[in-house]
């Protein structure tokens, strides 16, 4: 099956502006993509979720949802990393049951984890609110400590709060203020107004003002975050309400903060198991998000939960399935199929290569894997190595990126074998990138057009056609699970 070429204008691509928030601050970066590009997935807006009633236990319910979702059991929870490795990536296994929460390789397991108790106490008894008082919380009437549990994301501040900190802190002592807008440093007293340029230089401040008065004071600070939105992302970045109360003291209710807080979202997570290999299971890999700020460890909400709070066949997880429409084998079992799936993004992989295994589909599968190092992060090496000697996989290229002095990244393995990558799919067969959305997947989608280019011998206007219009769009052979 030849692919056909169009010789007509590539779509228009679109410059827009994001930002990446990294450890450090914020990184404006300006790129150039399409809009199919962005159209990735079909997954449902967890924004709208919130967690409704919990299901019972004992209740056999036909249909799991975010909002009714099923009690699962952890069976497995394996450390895939070698020793010394600086990451850490978790192989999870949950039961499902008889019927009702069957899934295809592709689909992604929805997981709606609760705060840790340690972090609940904290805030409790930082503020000094009652953790037995009862509160209506957006999933209905419970007690506050339950609420702070399972119902709103409190390992992070939010914008929303800080505002209405700012707000209470005004009311409070309207007298003290100063705003830093860009390097322009406006302060205001009861008396007078001064605004200066600042030069960002310490000592380059006005006659009479004095770094370190009240105009520097908690009000300042708040007051800077609200007109400054660099500032504020940075600060919440790193922060969460303990960190908060602990810097400006307790001005909520208990009540308020529940009216202000985020909302706990469910977390998605690629299924890393066919469920014809593995009947009444349901498989995942994790990356568990750790980092330290301020004296203090913190981590993800969901990863950490994952990881510290649930006992192996002890604690109930709440999940739910979230299937996909296009993220799909060939129908067609001897249809070749090229993954690209560094880090985590070997998920879906490993599902998709045990259930052709377990079809005995005759495409070929060739797998672009990477990650730190062969010693530490080969991860499902004992499967991979027995799929290499059966035939399962006929290809599996590997990108470790710290195993030499330069990066090595799975779109520099994709380039030294772009010959072959454009014969495959020139023959027809289905290119599959998971993981990483924001850097890897560009990177990788840029490459392929490179490739059209090496290879195929189209200009950059065609290649570009070719991938993302006639691929990605008519022939659907190119698809991506990117987050
Ligand atoms: C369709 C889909 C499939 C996915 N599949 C997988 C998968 O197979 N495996 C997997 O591991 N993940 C997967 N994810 C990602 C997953 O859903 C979660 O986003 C991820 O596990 C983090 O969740 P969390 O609750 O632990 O972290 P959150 O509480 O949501 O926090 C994560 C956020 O923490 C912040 N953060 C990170 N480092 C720092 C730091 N040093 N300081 C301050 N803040 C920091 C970042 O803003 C990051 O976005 C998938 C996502 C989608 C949408
Ligand atoms: N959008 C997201 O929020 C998102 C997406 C994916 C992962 N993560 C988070 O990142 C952490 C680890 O994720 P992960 O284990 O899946 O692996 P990962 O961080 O995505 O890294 C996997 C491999 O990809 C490499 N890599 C880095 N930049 C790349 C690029 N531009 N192109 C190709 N490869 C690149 C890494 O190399 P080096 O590290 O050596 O540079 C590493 O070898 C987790 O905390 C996870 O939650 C977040």
């Amino acid at each position: 099956m030849k692919s056909s070429l169009r010789k007509e204008s590539v779509s228009s691509s679109e410059e827009f502006q994001y930002h990446h928030i990294s450890g450090r601050g914020i990184h404006g970066l300006t790129l150039s993509l399409s809009k199919d590009f962005r159209k990735d997935s079909e997954r449902p807006n967890l924004d709208e979720w919130s967690s409704g009633p919990a299901a019972d236990e004992g209740v056999k319910v036909s249909q799991f949802s975010a909002k009714n979702p099923y009690f699962s059991m952890v069976t497995e929870n394996t450390l895939l990393n070698g020793e010394g490795a600086t990451k850490e990536t978790r192989h999870f296994v949950f039961t499902l049951p008889a019927e009702g929460l069957d899934y295809k390789v592709g689909d992604a397991l929805g997981v709606i984890a609760e705060n840790p108790p340690q972090t609940v106490e904290s805030l409790l008894d930082c503020t000094g609110w009652e953790g037995d008082m009862v509160v209506k919380s957006h999933s209905g009437e419970k007690t506050l400590r339950e609420a702070l549990k399972t119902d709103y994301e409190i390992h992070r501040v939010n914008k929303k709060f800080i505002n209405s900190m700012a707000e209470k802190s005004l009311r409070q002592s309207p007298g003290a203020r100063a705003r830093i807008v860009s390097r322009q440093r406006t302060s205001m007293t009861d008396d007078e107004t001064v605004t200066w340029d600042w030069s960002g230089e310490s000592g380059d401040w006005p006659q009479g003002y004095t770094p370190g008065s009240s105009g520097d004071g908690p009000a300042a600070l708040l007051s800077s975050l609200v007109e400054d939105s660099d500032a504020m992302e940075n600060y919440i970045w790193s922060r969460d309400y303990i960190d908060v109360m602990n810097e400006f003291g307790t001005h909520h209710q208990a009540e308020e903060l529940l009216a202000l807080a985020d909302k706990l979202k469910p977390r998605l997570y690629s299924i890393a198991s066919s469920m014809d290999a593995h009947p009444g299971e349901v498989q995942l890999t994790i990356a568990i998000v750790r980092y330290e700020h301020h004296d203090r460890h913190r981590g993800g909400l969901c990863t950490v939960y994952m990881a510290d709070e649930v006992e192996v066949d002890k604690t109930p997880v709440k999940v739910f399935m979230s299937p996909t429409k296009s993220f799909i084998l060939p129908e067609d079992k001897s249809t070749d199929i090229i993954m690209v799936g560094p880090g985590t993004g070997i998920a879906p992989f490993r599902a998709y290569l045990e259930q052709r295994e377990f079809d005995s589909a005759s495409g070929r599968n060739w797998l672009f894997f990477g990650d730190q190092s062969h010693k530490t992060e080969y991860y499902y090496s004992d499967q991979i190595e027995s799929w290499l000697q059966n035939g399962t996989l006929y290809r599996y290229t590997t990108a470790w990126s710290r195993d030499q002095a330069e990066k090595i990244y799975v779109q520099h393995r994709m380039a030294e074998h772009g010959e072959e990558i454009w014969e495959w799919i020139d023959n027809g067969a289905y290119f599959y990138i998971c993981g990483d959305k924001n850097y890897m997947a560009k990177d990788v989608h840029k490459t392929l057009i490179q490739i059209a280019q090496d290879h195929g011998g189209l200009s950059l206007e065609d290649a570009t056609h070719f991938i993302e219009k006639t691929l990605m769009r008519e022939e659907k052979r190119y698809l991506r699970d990117v987050y």
